[in-house]
């Protein structure tokens, strides 16, 4: 049958593809116009921060999904974030701390020279299979704590949320790595802490009672202990574990030293407050290893003793290693008030706990 010549002309016709389409939504924006080139660290956040768009508000009005700097719409369910105050949660140094996160990840897997694991004494392999089980059930508590907080912060304050994730996933490997070590020469998991005092850091009810605990005190102590990596390690592969983890750890604890100074700065009222969360997780701070030889900050007396063998078998010596420990512990606790003068809570060190008030160098002026 021909094909007439209507229907050709229909059928090779170019349909109007914008007819009838509601192209308002391009008049929509937030604002134009703007430029952002890599600095000496690449395209950073710090880069793109500008205008409207570098604006964190004191308060957000904005209860939606709706990203900081986008045009607003009507009838936009709410999501519920429930910190719209940004001294709730703020720390000047987030955004550049989630940079330097997320540029220094490393693997468990394949950063860390694996081969160079040898067979230890049991003794001494066993103090580290504690020692790893105890860290690892720290770490997911670190991990688990800022993932509950993460949902109520408001888009606005974006900086915040993108540094708790990138330190959601540090943890992450943290518990994988000393879990791997663990389990990677023969001594496998020990005795879990059952430690309740860590549920203080996840009970916490006030994000700065939370960064406090976890971030400045908790982590602050591992952090010191992590530092002593030297001491710890017995190969290249433990040094490694230490160096890397403590690179990851020296920023969540910035992070809470940044926001407590923040807190002070903007809401001085707050200070007693915050004086009353330390009382309540001060005395979790334990010195004394189960032998009472090794007292070392860390919320659990195995953990402590295990680390006094593991000093020993560094040193050569049981009597150094239980001095290195007692020094360690001289350390954390001299290396946590040093944080705390830093956020500018210089007058805790008159208000801690006597057992800890008793290896406080003097102060420096
Ligand atoms: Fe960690
Ligand atoms: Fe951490």
């Amino acid at each position: 049958m021909a094909v007439d010549q209507k229907t050709m002309e229909m059928l090779h016709a170019e349909p109007d593809i914008a007819e009838g389409l509601d192209l308002s939504w391009m008049d929509q924006t937030g604002e134009r116009g703007m430029s952002a080139h890599p600095g000496r660290r690449g395209l950073t956040l710090e880069e793109i921060n500008k205008g409207p768009y570098g604006v964190a508000p004191a308060t957000t009005e904005d209860q939606t999904m709706g990203p900081r700097g986008a045009a607003r719409r009507a009838g936009v369910p709410r999501v519920g974030y429930k910190l719209p105050k940004k001294s709730d949660i703020w720390s000047e140094n987030a955004a550049m701390l989630y940079e330097e996160a997320v540029q220094r990840q490393w693997s468990s897997a394949t950063d860390i020279p694996w081969e160079e694991l040898r067979p230890l004494p049991d003794d001494v392999e066993r103090a580290y299979s504690q020692f790893c089980t105890f860290l690892t059930e720290v770490e997911f508590i670190a991990g688990d704590t800022p993932s509950q907080w993460l949902p109520q912060i408001s888009n606005d304050h974006y900086e915040v949320k993108m540094f708790l994730a990138s330190q959601i996933m540090d943890e992450a490997r943290h518990l994988d790595v000393f879990r791997k070590r663990a389990l990677a020469n023969g001594g496998g998991l020990m005795q879990s802490s059952g430690n309740a005092g860590l549920r203080v850091i996840i009970e916490a009810k006030d994000f700065t009672e939370m960064s406090t605990i976890m971030h400045v005190q908790g982590e602050g102590l591992v952090q010191s202990i992590f530092r002593m990596g030297e001491f710890i390690a017995t190969n290249d592969a433990e040094k490694r574990i230490f160096r890397l983890s403590a690179q990851d750890e020296s920023r969540h604890v910035a992070f809470g030293v940044m926001h407590l100074k923040y807190i002070l700065e903007t809401e001085p009222e707050r200070r007693e407050e915050i004086h009353s969360y330390l009382e309540k997780a001060e005395p979790v701070i334990v010195g004394g290893g189960a032998n009472g030889t090794a007292p070392v900050a860390g919320g659990a007396p195995v953990f402590g003793a295990s680390l006094g063998i593991l000093f020993g078998h560094s040193l050569g010596s049981e009597d150094e290693g239980a001095r290195l420990a007692m020094a360690a512990f001289r350390r954390q606790i001299n290396e946590y008030m040093h944080r705390l003068e830093v956020a500018g809570m210089g007058e805790r060190r008159y208000r801690l706990p006597a057992h800890i008030q008793a290896v406080l160098d003097p102060p420096k002026n």
